[in-house]
């Protein structure tokens, strides 16, 4: 997935250099520079190569599940009609306030490990099933302890303007003032925070009421990133996008101002294929239109109770080409170069001199097989800056 060479930047007889954590050569064997020459060196075979694989947006910590909301689902009930009646975010709230540090640390690990076991080295974790202070801080704590605990960059990212707390419904002004802006503050002092979301929907926050939480982030010096356009088209995109914002993400109901708001800002448009399929969304994010004004196009799994309970980027990459139409290179460039992008992170995400050596060998002869099977890991082994992992 290199620019510039065949499809997918692929390399056929590629050879691969490590220094210091980075990576010093990527290109044809045959011109492998005589520096490397009597390096120690290990014959992969025909595996194949590519950057790790890079989750730019999830919500994998939290307490308790969901699984009889799914099962409310499918008697009938609606996403937006659970939330509205205290459901949905709110009883993940709940389960999350009760949860200590390590209990949240001990049941988001396994999900963590999944997306690890197939290649995933750089995951991004949001707050957002807090919201109040201590709740949402606890949350970006177990984060960046899960950070620590793998051989995985973790970024943080708050989100306590996902929902509103019962105790501020019909308030939304009070939550903001109490809750969400200080919050941010406290976060940020903490070293917490590397990036600052909302939710910008009809049963969550308005783009004024976003615009504030945006305004206390730029004072703080951090970038955003927006839920916007999930369920209905509020011009959150172009909000975000007015902002700089790093991404926009879901989309379903973008439209062409919004994608022309974003091509300008160079904002990124991640697709959650996983929140659709669950909610089983009709409304398909206008690809084309993003495609034409030139906008950089990643996919994420939005791991999370509610909507997309899913801990698989692989199934997630089958999922953007079955249902979005992407195309294989499109989806593999989207879980690596433009992940990376959507995290505001230069020093990963392709397989190019100087870059972190965070890569991938499969057990696969083309990239596209990565995208094409369903329920399949073909991961021989994870290296992360330049070091193997056990896992
Ligand atoms: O990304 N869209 C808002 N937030 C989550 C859903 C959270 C939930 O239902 O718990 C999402 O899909
Ligand atoms: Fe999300």
């Amino acid at each position: 997935m290199k620019p510039g060479k065949t499809a997918y930047g692929l390399i056929s007889d590629g050879a691969l250099a490590i220094k210091d954590g980075l990576i010093a050569y990527c290109g044809p064997d045959a011109e492998l520079p005589n520096a490397y020459a009597d390096w120690p060196q290990k014959d992969l075979g025909s595996s194949l190569i590519t950057p790790a694989l890079i989750d730019c947006h999830t919500h994998v910590v939290f307490g308790g599940n969901r699984a009889r909301e799914f099962e409310m689902r499918l008697e009938g009930a609606e996403y937006e009609e659970i939330a509205r009646a205290g459901g949905g975010i709110v009883s993940t709230v709940t389960a999350t306030r009760s949860a200590s540090e390590e209990e949240l640390l001990e049941s988001a690990l396994p999900r963590v490990d999944t997306l690890i076991a197939e290649g995933v080295s750089t995951l991004e974790i949001k707050s957002g099933y807090g919201l109040d202070i201590e709740s949402e801080l606890k949350m970006l704590r177990v984060a960046r302890h899960i950070g620590d605990l793998r051989d995985i960059t973790v970024k943080t990212t708050y989100l306590a303007a996902h929902a509103m707390p019962p105790e501020y419904k019909g308030k939304p002004q009070g939550y903001l003032d109490d809750v969400v802006l200080p919050g941010l503050e406290k976060a940020h002092a903490e070293g917490l925070v590397d990036a600052v979301d909302g939710f910008c929907e009809g049963i969550a926050f308005q783009p004024d009421e976003i615009a504030q939480v945006f305004d206390k982030a730029k004072a703080l010096g951090l970038l955003v990133k927006l839920h916007a356009e999930q369920l209905s088209n509020l011009g959150g995109a172009a909000l975000a996008a007015s902002y700089g914002a790093l991404s926009a993400d879901h989309l379903e109901y973008l439209d062409e101002a919004g994608v022309k708001a974003m091509a300008e800002a160079d904002t990124v448009a991640v697709l959650l294929p996983g929140a659709f399929y669950t909610l089983r969304e009709t409304q398909s994010p206008p690809v084309d239109l993003i495609r034409q004004h030139g906008v950089s196009l990643a996919i994420a799994t939005d791991c999370n109770p509610g909507t997309s309970p899913l801990t698989s980027l692989l199934l997630t990459l089958n999922m953007a080409c079955t249902l979005f139409r992407l195309t294989p290179e499109e989806a593999l460039i989207g879980t690596t170069r433009n992940a990376a992008k959507a995290l505001g992170l230069s020093d990963r995400g392709m397989l190019s001199e100087g870059l972190r050596a965070d890569f991938n060998i499969w057990n696969a002869a083309h990239p596209a097989e990565l995208c094409y099977r369903i329920g399949f890991n073909p991961l021989t082994k994870r290296y992360f800056g330049g070091t193997p992992c056990v896992q």
